[in-house]
């Protein structure tokens, strides 16, 4: 299979592709700065030099051909979750997504799979959260996951939607709540009893690679390890590195519980998670 990957040089990425080319599939990927991205990928990526947000839609059917699938992994999350980094994902979901999609169903592309998140849906309390339960759309990030699930959803192609958890795992925000922890920074917001669905970022590329190989196609998938409650998840990662637990921080709002379940990818994907979602020394 050849794959035609956006995002190829962020987090999930570069999990999900030592793995595609491991199995021989073949990998081509959009890339904004081709030498950075030879450097992060190696030799065995054919790059095509664009930017998702200008790419034309002669150049973006040209860059997708002979390939059987597209995967959307593009954000800019990168430096945070500043107004201009939502902006930006904002535009490379919605925008992004609709050229992707036109382009892929013009050439040899038959099956699409798009990162989403597990954490826009509305607040579950205690409940279990399956993929029927409705998108949060207050706010600035609900409405545009739900857009551009829908986008996808009316795609007449083989698509997936994999709704990831909170990423753990190297180079992802848990470094940073790693260093927090280490400075003593750290706090529980609120009661810190809300439900929390982390996954670790290269379990997440396996569900990718599985999706791009199943007999299945068009569902919208949780992509989550076992839940666990935020002030739980602190105290064990404190444990983990041996630093004292964080302390709560009296007065602040708690944060929306999401306790999502993985059945559906489970049965559909043969897929779980395998790793654990604390670093590992
Ligand atoms: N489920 C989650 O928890 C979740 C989901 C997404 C991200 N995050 C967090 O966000 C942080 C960064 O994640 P990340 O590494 O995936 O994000 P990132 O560093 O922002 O990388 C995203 C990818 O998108 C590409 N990209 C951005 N704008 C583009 C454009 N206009 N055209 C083409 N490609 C474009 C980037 O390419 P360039 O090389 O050109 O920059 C990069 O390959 C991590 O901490 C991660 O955990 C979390």
């Amino acid at each position: 299979m050849r794959v035609f990957i956006v995002g190829a040089t962020g987090v999930i990425a570069r999990n999900l592709i030592p793995m595609l080319l491991a199995r021989g599939d073949r990998v081509t990927a959009l890339v904004r700065s081709p030498d950075r991205a030879r450097s992060i990928l190696g030799p065995h990526v054919d790059l095509i030099e664009g930017d998702l947000l200008t790419i034309d839609d002669e150049q973006l059917l040209g860059a997708m051909n002979g390939c059987d699938a597209v995967v959307h992994l593009a954000t800019a999350l990168g430096s945070g979750l500043s107004s201009e980094a939502l902006d930006a994902t904002a535009a490379l979901r919605i925008a992004g997504t609709t050229k992707l999609l036109r382009a892929a169903a013009q050439g040899s592309v038959r099956r699409y799979v798009q990162q989403s998140i597990a954490f826009a849906y509305i607040d579950r309390g205690e409940d279990w959260i399956e993929e029927d339960t409705p998108i949060d759309t207050e706010g600035r990030i609900g409405p545009v996951i739900a857009e551009m699930e829908s986008l996808v959803e009316e795609s007449p192609l083989e698509w997936f939607i994999l709704r990831g958890g909170v990423f753990v795992g190297p180079d992802t925000f848990q470094d940073t709540t790693v260093t927090r922890l280490r400075g003593g920074e750290e706090r529980v917001p609120g009661s810190g009893e809300q439900w929390t669905s982390f996954i670790h970022v290269a379990d997440y590329a396996d569900a990718v690679a599985a999706a791009l190989q199943s007999s299945a196609s068009r569902a919208v998938l949780n992509v989550t390890a076992e839940p666990i409650r935020y002030r739980d998840y602190l105290a064990c990662l404190a444990e983990s590195l041996e630093v004292a637990p964080p302390l709560p921080e009296p007065g602040a709002p708690t944060p929306r519980s999401y306790r999502c379940s993985n059945a559906a990818a489970s049965a559909l994907l043969g897929w779980t998670p395998s790793r654990p979602i604390w670093p590992v020394a």
